[in-house]
């Protein structure tokens, strides 16, 4: 008797051991809707994500399984682009008309991908008709997990940068212009996590630092047109991290984007 429930013991240990060693899930549900927003002071239609612009940053650790329920609550057809994301096991979920269907008006679909060894910073938008130009954009981060040694010291803070050029036309009028042939012009500003500055320099500060500390930045240029150069003053900046690889770690005045 005392025999067979040690054996008992030891199997279920072994079945238990099993089914923790699946990698963790992480599970969303995004609503997509219209909604007001007026960065550059004229208020326009834009797309959030759970009532924001930008969207939420999607923080996740490799290996994680991420499973989102997006909700298209627009009157048009809606699909995510996860840029740069490999999508093993689901490669046809990369977004983009063709490989995935759009979700259309009133319906929901489920993604569902691993992130696998691409340790780093990137952004999901929308894939079809220059809806990106109103929105729908986000951070996507993925942390290396604990077992996997980073090559630089833990930062005091980690910010995500969504920089980009930003048209207070609608997406509609940008994609007609297109459509008829003609260019989507000029943007009217440039925004930083759905925000522009004041051009004296008195706006919100968007961000906080204390000094003699080192803080990251995961900076992604989610806008449509404009390379933009990104610096801060008085500061360099180490480049650690690119397109989901670290790198040789060199300091630059500024960085083209
Ligand atoms: C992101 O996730 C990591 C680990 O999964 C956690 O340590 C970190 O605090 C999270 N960051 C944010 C901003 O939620
Ligand atoms: C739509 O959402 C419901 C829950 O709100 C879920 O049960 C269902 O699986 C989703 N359908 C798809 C195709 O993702």
């Amino acid at each position: 008797m005392v025999r067979k429930s040690v054996i008992l013991g030891f199997l279920l240990t072994v079945l238990t051991t099993v089914i923790k060693a699946e990698d963790p899930y992480l599970f969303f549900t995004w609503k997509v809707t219209y909604g007001r927003i007026s960065p550059l002071g004229i208020p326009q239609k834009a797309i959030m994500i759970n009532d924001k612009f930008p969207g939420p940053n999607l923080n996740t650790t490799t290996n994680n399984n991420i499973v989102i329920n997006v909700i298209n609550n627009l009157d048009e057809p809606f699909l995510f682009t996860w840029s740069g994301m490999q999508h093993r096991k689901n490669s046809w979920q990369d977004g983009m008309p063709g490989t995935t269907c759009p979700i259309p008006p009133g319906k929901n679909f489920t993604y569902h991908f691993q992130a696998k060894d691409q340790i780093g910073s990137y952004f999901y938008y929308p894939s079809l008709g220059l809806q990106r130009a109103a929105g729908g954009f986000g951070g996507l981060r993925i942390n290396s997990r604990a077992l996997i040694p980073v090559p630089y010291a833990d930062p005091e803070d980690d910010y995500t940068v969504l920089i980009g050029d930003w048209y207070t036309k609608t997406h509609v009028a940008l994609k007609d212009n297109l459509d008829s042939g003609r260019s989507i012009g000029r943007p009217e500003g440039v925004l930083i996590n759905g925000k522009a500055g004041k051009p004296d320099g008195t706006g919100e500060p968007i961000f906080t630092m204390k000094p003699g500390k080192t803080y990251k930045y995961r900076i992604c240029n989610v806008g449509l047109k404009m390379a933009l150069n990104f610096r801060i003053q008085n500061h360099k900046i180490k480049l650690v991290e690119l397109e989901g690889s670290h790198t040789l770690q060199n300091l630059y005045d500024s960085l083209d984007l």
